[in-house]
Parts: structure tokens; C-alpha cells; sequence
């Protein structure tokens, strides 16, 4: 049967970063994000006896066996999904987000929290929330809390087979909507690095690797009481500060690992200097450029006009807390 369905991306505000075991994408540490909203991928699956090799089409560009972007994401996806649900047929699979894919807008978190609920619903599975962001886990990391929307807590789990490893929602979208998150887009080209290799880079590499997971709970704590209370500087503040500690990983990896370009430097130090004209202003990066700005709904406007000023920035995207995954009646063929 052919399913489709729509999930958001999610941006951390306490980062995942590296992982304890790559087979099972098991996390090193829990991370706290936002899904956003209107960031969208819309995915439509079916499998069918029809097909006698699985079709993959992303943004009209068709991947196949053989390529990087096949065999090391969706190829192996999908073997584990065959191998699960014990259903051996072909399927095509189209996706499409409307926004840039991999320039660290966490593509690949909304397309695999949507490929997992529509297979979900394609082959009748079955499963729960619970188990969909289990599922969405061996696709992608961060796809496993795009399973929910609103403010969303992935536990790292202490099972050696995953089987506690899933996201939760700590609130959900309604529960703050003035928390708001501008998008600096300052290039819209792929990253050269993906976050796979950078991050096994940073673990191995990284003499602060001990430190940083020495500190995250300590984050986590701070900025899921942030939340529960919308306490805006308590989260916003602890989000920076996470975020440049997995930036300073990155760094003294060896060989480096440098996401940011000249517009992502223009835009720290402005954020940085709103600060002192009376805007409550943070930011947070991810693994690309891009900046994502975060601020109250009191402080869009004061945003909006300084960012005019800024040269090397691209476009914005205004956004806050979104829903989770959903089904949707649309399909892409
Ligand atoms: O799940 P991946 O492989 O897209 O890695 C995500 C890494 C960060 O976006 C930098 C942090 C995070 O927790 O989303």
C-alpha cells in the first residue's frame, strides 16, 4: 500500500554528538531539541512486487546503489527495515523537503522520521511512537525526537541493544509558542563534512570529548527546567553555551572539523551585541553555517531590522515549536 507522511525538523538545544555505538546509532549522551515548524519533509513509500530494485528520489534527484548517499543511508535503512518486518519487496521511496538538505538544517531528521511513519503505515506495522523513533533512530540520530513535536528529549538509553534509546516529549508545541527561532541561512551549498564522519572524527580525536560528556547533564538539566518553567535565559543561554562547547569538540579534532563560514562569525558577534542594546537574543549551530537565532516573540521585530545590516546572509526562516510527525493524504507519485 502506499503511505505518506510529514515531519519536521528539529534543532538541539542541548547537542547529540558522537556516538557509543554506530551500528545501533546509540548517542554518547540524552540531548533536549525544538521541532520546528513548517521545516518539512513530505515522504511517500510503497513497496511493491512491481519494483525490482528500490527507487530513492530526494528533491527530484535520484540516488542509487552504489552511491554514498544510497548505500550508507537508505540502503542500509531499508535492509534493517526488511529485516525487521520480515517483508522482502522492493519499494520506492520519494521525499521532499522545502528547505536546503544537508547544510545542517537537520534534513535528514525530519526525512527519516517521515520514511519510518510512512513504512509504518505502508506495511501495517503497527508501532508505537515509542517504537517509530526507535525506528527513526537507525536512519538518523536526530530523527528519532522529529517523532514529536514541541520541546523533545531523547534519552540515551543504557541497553546495549537500543531498546531504551527514544525520544519523549518534555512539552508540546501550544505549551510556548512565543519561543521563537530564526533561521540565518549564510550558504546553501552541502556540507563538505557530513555530521557521520564528524562526529566519530570528534570522539576519537577530541582530548575535551571526556569533558564535554562530563558536563551535558548538567545542561540538560538546566535547559528541561528552562522549558517546564519558560524560563527564556535559563534555556536560551544554556543552549549557546552547549552548543560553542561541541563547536571547541570540533576544533581540536584532528583533522578539524570547522562548520562555520564568515557569515556564521558575522552573525555570533551580532547576536552577541544585540545583547547589550537590550535584546534577548542567543543563538545555536548545528553541524553547517547556518545560524539559528533564538528569541521571543517580543524580540522578532528588533531581530528582523538588524538583520538587514548583516552582509553575508542568505535568507532567514522564522520558526517555532511545530508538531510531530504526521500521516498525509498527499502523495508524491
Ligand atoms: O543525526 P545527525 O547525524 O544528523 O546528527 C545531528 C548532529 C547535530 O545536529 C549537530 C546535533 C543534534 O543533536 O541534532
Amino acid at each position: 500500500m502506499k503511505a505518506s507522511a510529514v515531519a519536521d525538523a528539529n534543532i538541539a538545544l542541548v547537542k547529540y554528538w558522537g556516538k557509543r555505538n554506530k551500528k545501533l546509532m546509540l548517542p554518547h549522551n540524552s540531548s533536549i531539541s525544538m521541532t520546528t515548524d513548517g521545516l518539512s519533509t513530505l515522504t511517500t513509500v510503497e513497496f511493491d512486487k512491481k519494483y525490482k530494485e528500490d527507487i530513492f528520489i530526494l528533491n527530484g534527484n535520484k540516488f542509487k546503489k552504489g552511491s554514498e548517499e544510497y548505500d550508507e543511508y537508505i540502503g542500509v535503512f531499508l535492509n534493517f527495515v526488511r529485516e525487521f518486518s520480515k517483508i522482502n519487496l522492493k519499494v520506492k521511496i520519494v521525499s521532499q523537503n522545502n528547505f536546503p538538505s544537508t547544510a545542517g538544517l537537520a534534513s535528514s531528521a525530519a526525512g527519516f522520521a517521515a520514511l519510518a511513519t510512512a513504512i509504518n503505515k505502508s506495511l501495517n506495522l503497527g508501532l508505537s511512537q515509542t517504537e517509530l523513533s526507535i525506528l527513526a533512530r537507525r536512519g538518523s540520530g536526530s530523527a528519532t525526537r522529529s517523532i514529536f513535536g514541541g520541546f523533545v528529549e531523547w534519552k540515551k538509553g543504557e541497553r546495549e541493544d537500543g531498546s531504551d534509546s527514544f525520544a519523549e516529549q518534555i512539552v508540546p508545541s501550544g505549551y510556548w509558542p512565543e519561543f521563537k527561532m530564526i533561521i540565518g541561512i549564510t550558504s546553501k551549498k552541502e556540507k563538505k563534512i557530513k555530521s557521520r564522519a564528524g562526529m566519530a572524527q570528534t570522539v576519537k580525536t577530541s582530548p575535551y570529548y571526556k569533558v564535554w560528556l562530563e558536563s551535558v547533564n548538567e545542561d540538560l538539566k538546566k535547559v528541561k527546567e528552562g522549558i517546564l518553567e519558560r524560563n527564556f535565559p535559563l534555556v536560551a543561554k544554556t543552549a549557546e553555551e552547549n552548543c560553542l562547547k561541541m563547536h571547541a569538540l570540533m576544533m581540536t579534532a584532528r583533522p578539524s572539523v570547522i562548520y562555520w563560514n564568515k557569515g556564521t562569525i558575522e552573525i555570533i558577534h551580532s547576536v552577541l551585541n544585540w545583547k547589550g542594546e537590550g535584546l534577548e537574543t542567543y543563538f545555536t549551530i548545528d553541524a553547517g553555517p547556518q545560524v539559528k537565532i533564538l528569541c521571543l516573540e517580543k524580540d522578532i521585530d528588533g531581530v528582523r531590522k538588524r538583520l538587514r545590516d548583516i552582509e553575508n546572509l542568505k535568507d532567514i526562516i522564522i520558526t517555532k515549536p511545530g508538531r510531530g510527525v504526521r500521516i498525509a493524504e498527499k502523495h508524491l507519485f
